[in-house]
């Protein structure tokens, strides 16, 4: 068995998302590993366990966790995602007060505090400060799980990221590793990044292109589609305001048309967020109808309804992006992973089919795997 050093991750964003990957590196203990392991795509990436992942810096701007040790932080208020693994403890890290820039929209302060962002009074940090505390801290890769429609933001950290060295996995739908000029500055520096917009575990994206996929490969016209969404999180309630949704929107559209056989008229397809209902909290319900035409011009259709807890879903994922990141700095691989991006991300810069991007990260994980080292 490897035994090898840590994989130290900063945070930008310490919500449900960030509170499910956090309980799950402390819930597949080396013990636990032993025992039937379940929920894990791989157990050891290159080496590298759940376990191995400890987070060193984490930046928010929410009054209940900035300041506040991430263990607990990620507990507080709003977040609501289901507690799976309780049994975190201290850290020693403290959160950061972060840039706020664009990461507020201004209609979730029309909702009571439980629900929404209370903005934290503390100073903001300048770009210097945030790449100093990433220095500081020995962060080797930075995670971005900001709301939807951070455009600012979400670049404002890329930048720190590039500055300060450290490889950069972008969870949200802004086009930062799809972006030619940015995916060149990380190759450019040597710093590995993956992205955009993370792909849920078992989430209506994948489910949705899946079938997608066999509807092409069965020889079945695609003529119409959509994709509804509901949720009760912070992630929902942002998503009410329409103007953030762009990226969003566009990620999600293009995930289920790049694997169509022939592409969908724009008004052929809607995919998106659909509604917030408080009471589901971190549960999703997705709706998807899919209309063709089988031998023959026949007629056909197909109704499907999928309900998930949001942020484990996407944790599922995040916890090998984190590994295969680390393992691309380990062999000095810079840029865009686009295997990894492709298999983990709704909006990699070059679309394949979920089989074809899951050979590329086997193979990716196979190629770059360090032999058998003794730390
Ligand atoms: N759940 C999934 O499966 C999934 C899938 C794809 C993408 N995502 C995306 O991941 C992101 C995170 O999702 P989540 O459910 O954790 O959201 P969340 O609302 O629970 O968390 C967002 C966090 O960011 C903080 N924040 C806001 N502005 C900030 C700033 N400028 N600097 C630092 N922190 C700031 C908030 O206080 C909050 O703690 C969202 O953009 C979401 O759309 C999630």
């Amino acid at each position: 068995m490897k035994t090898k050093g840590g994989i130290r991750i900063a945070i930008a964003g310490v919500g449900n998302c960030a509170s499910a990957l956090i309980q799950g590196i402390h819930y597949y203990t080396p013990a636990r590993c032993r025992e039937e392991v379940v929920g894990l795509m791989h157990e050891s990436v290159g080496g590298y366990r759940p376990s191995d992942i400890q987070v060193v810096a984490a930046f928010d701007i929410d009054a209940r966790k900035v300041g506040t040790d991430v263990s607990r932080a990620i507990f507080a208020l709003p977040n609501c995602v289901k507690t799976f693994e309780q049994d975190i403890p201290e850290s020693g890290v403290t959160v950061s007060m972060g840039a706020v820039l664009d990461g507020l929209s201004e209609h979730m302060a029309s909702y009571e505090p439980h629900r929404t962002f209370v903005l934290a009074d503390a100073a903001q940090p300048t770009k210097a400060e945030v790449v100093e505390e990433l220095r500081r801290s020995g962060a080797q890769i930075l995670l971005n799980y900001l709301p939807v429609g951070s455009e600012q933001a979400a670049r404002f950290y890329a930048e720190c990221a590039l500055e300060a060295g450290v490889g950069f996995i972008n969870n949200i739908p802004v086009f930062i590793a799809s972006d030619p000029d940015f995916a060149a500055r990380f190759a450019a520096r040597g710093l590995p990044i993956i992205g955009d917009d993370i792909k849920s575990q078992l989430g209506a994206t994948i489910v949705h292109r899946v079938l997608t996929d066999l509807f092409a490969k069965r020889g079945v016209k695609l003529l119409r589609t959509y994709q509804l969404n509901t949720g009760g999180n912070t992630d929902f309630l942002n998503m009410k305001n329409q103007e953030r949704l762009v990226s969003k929107k566009t990620s999600k559209t293009e995930a289920v048309q790049a694997v169509a056989k022939t592409r969908m008229e724009n008004e052929h397809i809607h995919v998106g967020p659909s509604d917030y209902v408080p009471w589901q909290n971190d549960n999703k319900v997705c709706f998807v109808r899919m209309e063709g035409q089988i031998f023959g011009n026949v007629p056909m259709e197909l109704e499907l309804r999928l309900s998930v807890q949001d942020s484990p879903n996407s944790a599922g994922v995040a916890i090998d992006m984190v590994r295969c990141c680390k393992l691309a700095l380990d062999h000095g691989i810079g840029g865009v992973l686009a295997g990894p991006s492709a298999y983990f991300c709704k909006h990699p810069p070059v679309q394949y089919t979920d089989d074809e991007a899951h050979e590329m990260v086997e193979a990716f994980i196979e190629a770059y795997a360090p032999e058998a080292v003794i730390a």
